[in-house]
């Protein structure tokens, strides 16, 4: 990693790609190069090229990522170069700021980029700064656009879904238009996700060009992709959808959340690489952290949550293995017995007690249960979300996300808290912690099951900051709590939440043979180790589907593995199966989590950690026709592999040539592969 600087030209080099910033004609920053590495004086023959943050003005007519209104009514910027600083070291890398004003108006414009010397991402994000004494409007700030090299043709690629279908890949020609990918809910939304890819439509899996980028933001965002009549094609992108304002007092500044890119000359495997990688290092709280085989009981009883009922499924939970049990929904609430306890959608959401009808002494008694079984504890949250039948309703109506005049708009029977506030987020740090402190409490899931709405302006931005100051807080405090990011499933799977939780519940779609396509998706951006992926019931509880448990425990077994089904209605020959899975899950995580992923097609994948190879392979149903063998990627073609179950060896080279057979052509049928290089 380096950065390389001479007048007007700054030069990042990461371990395989560079980024080249240069002063236009009009002094504005613009972008010189994204690609392959270059030396400096490589750089210097570039011409510069698309602008690094378009701007209002002159005659630029493309998507502006700036946009701003200065008190008397004039609009955009006319850019003047300040200077620039460079930060850091080799360890957490190098931190360019180049900083910009406008010619005339009061406003300092800071563009940053972050490069570290194990990671081919290059971070971007602005500053604003309003040196003046009168407010400046800001209509739109971005975190940065990226202009992607002249090519004949451009390929987008992104994810669309909805709730129980997240993470579907969505391939396609990039129209002579500009394409809006965006959220308006408040959350980075289950129909998208705040990533990009976009090639030139010649890139594979293993070869080619890929240019990516993924927004560090858990609330509403857009990004415009652009290609123009000139044959031009970028993409700009931010928090907060269209429309949402920001007041920008004398004195204030504004700072964007980070926009990563990554630029792969090794197809979409390798930008999968090189995010799952920068993500493990540098992006999850506490890198390395085992994720624990979880428990979790929402399938299996909904909100009929009793101590009794609970402590039985700890106990079958333990038996196979399992090492976090997880109360979910339908602990709390009911305190005074005047409110309703949550026995239902209807009630309770806000009051974070445990209800004493259902747990009389408290959390205490089946904690103590569960540790002695060997395992931690884990409850469920939503602490952004009130039920209007609440007593923190009754108390704090005040409290809730609403304009005047205007309705309260109730999802699922739940309004939200007004997280803008800091009394508001003081009192969902205190409960939290509280929860934490005197319960032995090693996991929260944290759940929000609503989009937002009715939320002024600046809320948009100030709600989502205080949900990331509340769970940081709460890491702080309490280091060894793991936290999983739940938003009725991945309706809130993003970087930012990311950089603050251990794992994400992928979808409330547990149908393995649908999950696959799911996890796949997920899989283009995000790392293995941070997917949550149970195990459950069949015929599965939304689709009806059967499976066997092979096939289930192969699926979520790509990720990180729990456990969700009914244990109680398991026979005693489920649970001996389940047992030996979760003891073979337990070996081959570290593959799995901490190893390099490639897709082998749309039905098999591998986990590469040297020398151990996990290759999980599925065939959901006959109508998948794939016939040829399962080609393994990335190992030593002069290497032997020993399968570990079988005791048989392969010649790494045939592997990657001829492969492994696959799985039988029944429906649901899968298989593990475990290999070791002998030599
Ligand atoms: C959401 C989550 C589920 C479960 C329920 C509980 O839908 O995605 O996993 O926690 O809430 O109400």
């Amino acid at each position: 990693m380096t950065i390389e600087t001479e007048p007007g030209l700054w030069l990042l080099t990461t371990p395989s790609s560079a980024y080249a910033v240069r002063l236009g004609p009009d002094g504005g920053p613009r972008c010189a190069h994204w690609g392959p590495p270059l030396t400096l004086d490589q750089a210097r023959a570039l011409p510069a090229g698309p602008e690094e943050l378009p701007v209002e003005g002159g005659d630029r007519f493309g998507v502006a990522g700036l946009q701003v209104r200065y008190g008397d009514a004039v609009r955009g910027v006319e850019w003047r170069h300040l200077g620039h600083d460079i930060e850091g070291d080799d360890v957490d890398g190098g931190h360019l700021t180049i900083r910009m004003a406008d010619r005339h108006y009061p406003l300092e414009i800071d563009l940053h980029y972050l490069v570290r010397p194990d990671s081919d991402a290059v971070d971007r994000w602005t500053t604003l700064r309003n040196i003046g004494d009168g407010p400046i409007t800001v209509l739109r700030c971005d975190s940065a656009a990226w202009a992607v090299p002249r090519r004949e043709d451009y390929r987008l690629t992104h994810v669309t879904g909805e709730w129980g279908a997240e993470f579907q890949v969505r391939r396609t020609a990039l129209p002579v238009a500009e394409t809006v990918l965006t959220s308006r809910r408040g959350h980075s939304g289950h129909h998208a996700n705040p990533w990009v890819m976009l090639d030139a439509g010649d890139a594979t899996e293993d070869r080619g060009e890929v240019w990516s980028a993924a927004l560090a933001w858990s609330g509403s965002w857009r990004i415009t992709v652009e290609r123009d009549h000139d044959g031009r094609a970028g993409w700009s992108g931010g928090f907060g959808h269209e429309g949402v304002t920001w007041r920008l007092g004398p004195g204030e500044s504004l700072e964007t959340p980070v926009f990563t890119g990554v630029y792969s000359a090794e197809g979409f495997g390798g930008a999968g690489h090189r995010w799952h990688d920068h993500i493990r290092r540098h992006v999850l709280p506490a890198p390395g952290r085992v994720r624990p085989v979880v428990y979790n009981s929402w399938e299996a009883t909904g909100f009929d949550v009793s101590q009794a009922r609970q402590m039985e499924l700890a106990e079958l939970a333990a038996g196979i293995g399992v090492e976090l049990f997880v109360v979910d929904d339908g602990w709390f609430g009911g305190r005074t017995g005047v409110f309703a306890g949550r026995t239902g959608e209807t009630a309770g959401l806000g009051d974070w007690w445990p209800n004493p009808d259902r747990f009389p002494d408290g959390l205490t008694p089946l904690i103590d249960h569960v540790k002695r079984l060997g395992m931690r504890f884990g409850l469920w949250v939503e602490p952004e979300s009130v039920n209007p039948d609440s007593e923190l309703y009754r108390t704090r109506p005040e409290w809730v996300l609403r304009q005047p005049n205007r309705r309260a708009t109730e999802v699922r029977d739940q309004l939200l808290l007004d997280f803008s506030r800091d009394d508001v987020a003081g009192w969902a740090y205190a409960r939290l912690d509280e929860l934490v402190t005197h319960n032995d409490i090693a996991f929260l899931k944290w759940d929000m099951n609503r989009p937002i709405t009715e939320a002024g302006d600046e809320v948009w931005v100030a709600y989502i900051r205080n949900v990331y100051a509340v769970i940081d807080r709460l890491r702080a405090a309490h280091p060894h709590l793991t936290i999983e990011g739940c938003a009725s499933g991945g309706g809130r799977a993003d970087l930012g939440m990311l950089a603050r939780t251990e794992q994400i519940w992928t979808s409330d779609n547990t149908d393995a043979a649908q999950r696959i396509a799911i996890q796949h998706g997920y899989g283009q951006v995000y790392p293995a180790c941070t997917m949550g992926a149970w195990v459950t019931d069949s015929p599965n509880a939304l689709t009806g589907r059967p499976t066997p448990l092979a096939f289930r425990f192969h699926v979520a077994m790509s990720g990180a593995l729990g456990i969700g089904g009914d244990l109680r209605r398991w026979d005693p020959a489920d649970l001996e199966q389940a047992k030996h899975f979760v003891e073979r899950y337990k070996r081959i995580r570290p593959v799995v989590h901490e190893g390099r992923m490639d897709r082998l097609g749309d039905w098999a994948v591998q986990y590469t950690l040297d020398p151990h190879v996990v290759v999980l392979s599925w065939r959901p149903t006959t109508l998948v026709r794939v016939t040829a063998p399962v080609r393994l990627k990335g190992l030593d073609p002069d290497g032997r592999y020993r399968d570990e179950d079988t005791g048989e060896t392969h010649h790494g080279a045939l592997l990657m040539s001829h492969g492994l057979p696959r799985p039988w052509p029944f429906d649901a049928t899968s298989e593990l592969k475990r290999l070791t290089r002998a030599g």
